[in-house]
Formats: structure tokens, C-alpha cells, sequence
């Protein structure tokens, strides 16, 4: 087999076989074909696009170019959750104990956060001693015990599709929903998934800024996950303004535990109830999604979820009295409101760039050698849709420096007030098939 038929075969919209799909993952991967005949490849698909089957075979193709995480060991339904990444989305530290505490097993593997966007275990780790450098055996015996626990992503994890995002990254293909597709898909399933949930982001903060796009990844992105025979559904949501009100590290866990009590805000609430729902029916925890969503807020209402996050704590080293004390978190040294210049209703938060600003303030990296300080970000105090008087903070600002001028600024260009708005629908679609 040639490289080169391959790139004029999809150059000229023809679907590739199994065999021509595999030839190609495995010679990049294992550096027989170049960069620029995989580059060629990658701008082929872009215009041409993939079959649902080609879709699959490439998907299977960089799972199997690595190693591949056994959950066997671990009994029941693996569901995992993936966010495609927003602005103060703290849907998993709230949801990974939720769900446990019904029992449903949580084997999580995570990253870390870049640009606008957080990272769950920079989130843990502005717990004093928490740590996801645990074991494989470690982990498994935890999941198997406690129902939950995070380990830190494998270096061996689909190395094809880590050249192959690099390669995509400066060659201009990075935007192709087959390609954004497998790319997602394959870590999922080589990081061991039965089953998978996917809350796709769409608006300002997303990678798909229209509804349209985000509805298109996530229809391949379901598609790829059931032909391949792991049950998926998407669910789109909101990402136009951030989630919940706190940006920032140590202020999400606070917001997160607020929420696994029943007291966080709104829209996290209810999309973590909607996601949870699914994940405990996925696990067949739950008859339907009616019953599900009783059972969540029951074991949010009951202290359990709470108590399910504090033994997850524990277990990985963690100080986990902070779930009753939370001032133990770490604290900014300055708090600085922003107040509204006039009165009306708040009619935009545009979630990208107020992600930038508490990067700047240091709660999110620009490059991947950044340090993070794990106590600073910025919480809302309104959401799209409320009503602010003249003087009334938009947001706290927390930081770990007196002058923060230009966080005020990109806030003042990025939050709008004018005489009506409404806010925005949290879930646009739920895609099951
Ligand atoms: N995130 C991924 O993991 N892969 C892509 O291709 C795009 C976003
Ligand atoms: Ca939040």
C-alpha cells in the first residue's frame, strides 16, 4: 500500500477502507509516514469529510495505538462524563461524588487546564495533599471500595492521536468534525469507558460556537460511540456566559461543594442533575431519568454526596475536613468588587473572555509550563438576565496583586447591561442517537 494513493483516493471524495485507515495510524504512529504526507491526508478529509464507518475505523484505529485502560476489574457500567471545556465548569467535581454516592462507579481520568478553558485536577489540587498520582492497582481498588476516584492521564494513552492533534494544531485541519470526532472518542475509550456522556459546549466559551456546529460534533460524536458498541448521548449546553458563578480553582471546589448540598447556583445545579441523571441510567442505577434525578437531589438533600466527596478527598491524600471548613480552601488576599456604571439587566457575559481575565489574574495558564495560583479568579455576582443597579458589583474580583486595572477592564468590555434580556436556555438539545 502507498501513502500517496490513500491522499488521492479521499482527495477525491472516495471512502477508505479499514485496511487503508489502519496502514495509515500505524505507519504515522510509528514514524514510517511523514508529517507532510499525514498533512496532505488531514486537508483531504477536511474538504471530503468521512462515512460514519470510516468515522468508526479511525476512532478504533488510535485507540489501539497505545495502550488501552482495562476497567474489567471494576464491577458494574463505567460511564464517563466528557465536557468538551468551558469557562468555570465544575460539573465534575460536583458530579464524579454525586454519582458514586448512588453507586454508579466513577474510574476518571483527567487533565489539566489551558487558555480560557480549567482543568479538573488543578481544581483538586487546591486541595492541600490531593494528588492523582496514584496507581493503576491503587485505582481500580479505590473505585472498587469508594465507587470514585481520578487518576492523571497516561503518557501511553492514543499516541496517534497526539500526533496527529499536533499536526492538525499547525496545519490548519483542527476544525473537521470527523477529525475532532475520533480524536475525542479515542481517549474516552482507550481510557477504558462502557458507556459515555457527552455535554457538548456551545456559544462564546465553547469550541463550537454555533448550535449548529456543536449539534453536528455531537451527532458523530454519538454515532462514533454507538457503532462501535459503547452507548452514547450528548447533551449540549449553554457556554455562551461561564457556569455557575466562580472562575477559578479553589472558588469552584467552594461552589462545588455548595452544589452537592443543594445549595449551588442554578444553571450548574440543573445541568448537573441532567447529565447525572443520565450517567445513573446509563449504569442501570435508575428505571428512567424521572427516577434518577429524585434519586441525585435525595443523596444532595441527605449529606451523602458531600460525605462521598470528603472519603474521595481522603483517599488521595487530600485534607478533606475542608468540605466543612471551607476557609481552609486557599484564600485570595484581595477581593475587589466591580461595580456596574449603570442600572439595567445584565444582557452578556462573554464566557471566553472572562475565562481570560482570571487567567490573568492567574488562575489558568497561557502556555503549559505556567504555574497557577489555585486561590485567585473571579466570582459573578449576576447572570445574564438579572436586573443591576448602578454600584452594584458585576463580580469579585480575587487576586494575589493590588493592581488588577486590566482584569477590570476586559470585565467591563465583557459583561453588558442594557434594558432587557433574557437569560439564556441552559440545555439547547439532548442527542441519543
Ligand atoms: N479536543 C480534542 O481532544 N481533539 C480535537 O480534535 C479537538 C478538541
Ligand atoms: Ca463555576
Amino acid at each position: 500500500m502507498r501513502m500517496v494513493d490513500v491522499i488521492s483516493k479521499k482527495r477525491d471524495g472516495k471512502e477508505l477502507t479499514t485496511e487503508e485507515i489502519q496502514f495509515v495510524v500505524d505507519g504515522y504512529t510509528e514514524g514510517k509516514i511523514p508529517d507532510y504526507q499525514v498533512s496532505a491526508l488531514a486537508m483531504a478529509i477536511f474538504f471530503q469529510d468521512m462515512t460514519d464507518r470510516e468515522r468508526a475505523d479511525l476512532t478504533m484505529a488510535m485507540v489501539n495505538s497505545g495502550e488501552t485502560i482495562d476497567l474489567s476489574a471494576i464491577e458494574g457500567i463505567k460511564v464517563d462524563k466528557h465536557s468538551t471545556g468551558g469557562v468555570g465548569d465544575t460539573t465534575t467535581l460536583v458530579l464524579a461524588p454525586l454519582v458514586a454516592a448512588l453507586d454508579v462507579p466513577v474510574a476518571k481520568m483527567s487533565g489539566r487546564g489551558l487558555g480560557h478553558t480549567g482543568g479538573t485536577i488543578d481544581k483538586l489540587e487546591a486541595i492541600e495533599g490531593f494528588h492523582v498520582e496514584i496507581t493503576k492497582d491503587q485505582f481500580i481498588d479505590l473505585v472498587n471500595r469508594d465507587k470514585v476516584a481520578v487518576i492523571g492521564q497516561s503518557g501511553n494513552l492514543t499516541p496517534a492521536d497526539k500526533k496527529l492533534y499536533a499536526l492538525r494544531d499547525v496545519t490548519g485541519t483542527v476544525n473537521s468534525i470527523p477529525l475532532i470526532a475520533s480524536s475525542i472518542m479515542s481517549k474516552k475509550i482507550a481510557a477504558g469507558a462502557d458507556a459515555i456522556v457527552l455535554d457538548v459546549k456551545t456559544g462564546a466559551g465553547a469550541f463550537m460556537k454555533t448550535d449548529e456546529d456543536a449539534e453536528n460534533l455531537a451527532h458523530a460524536m454519538v454515532r462514533i460511540g454507538n457503532n462501535v458498541g459503547r452507548q452514547t448521548m450528548a447533551v449540549i449546553s449553554d457556554m455562551s456566559q461561564p457556569l455557575g458563578f466562580a472562575i477559578g480553582n479553589a472558588l469552584e471546589v467552594q461552589e462545588a461543594i455548595d452544589t452537592l448540598k443543594g445549595e449551588g447556583p442554578e444553571d450548574l445545579t440543573e445541568l448537573v442533575l441532567i447529565l447525572g441523571s443520565q450517567m445513573v441510567v446509563l449504569a442501570k442505577k435508575a428505571k428512567d431519568l424521572d427516577e434518577a434525578r429524585d434519586m441525585l437531589k435525595e443523596v444532595m438533600a441527605n449529606g451523602k454526596a458531600l460525605a462521598k466527596f470528603k472519603d474521595f478527598l481522603n483517599n488521595q491524600g487530600g485534607d478533606g475536613s475542608i468540605v466543612d471548613d471551607p476557609s481552609k480552601l486557599p484564600q485570595a488576599e484581595f477581593k475587589i468588587d466591580v461595580p456596574a456604571k449603570e442600572s439595567g439587566v445584565v444582557s452578556e457575559i462573554v464566557a471566553d473572555e472572562i475565562g481570560i481575565a482570571a487567567m490573568l489574574l492567574g488562575a489558568g495558564r497561557a502556555t503549559k509550563e505556567d504555574e497557577i495560583d489555585l486561590a485567585v479568579g473571579i466570582m459573578l455576582r449576576k447572570k445574564v438576565g438579572d436586573k443591576v443597579e448602578a454600584g452594584e458589583p458585576l463580580v469579585t474580583i480575587y487576586a494575589n496583586k493590588e493592581d488588577v486595572k486590566a482584569v477590570e477592564e476586559k470585565i467591563y468590555a465583557n459583561i453588558k447591561v442594557s434594558d432587557h434580556a433574557d437569560a439564556p436556555k441552559l440545555i439547547h438539545t439532548i442527542i441519543t442517537k
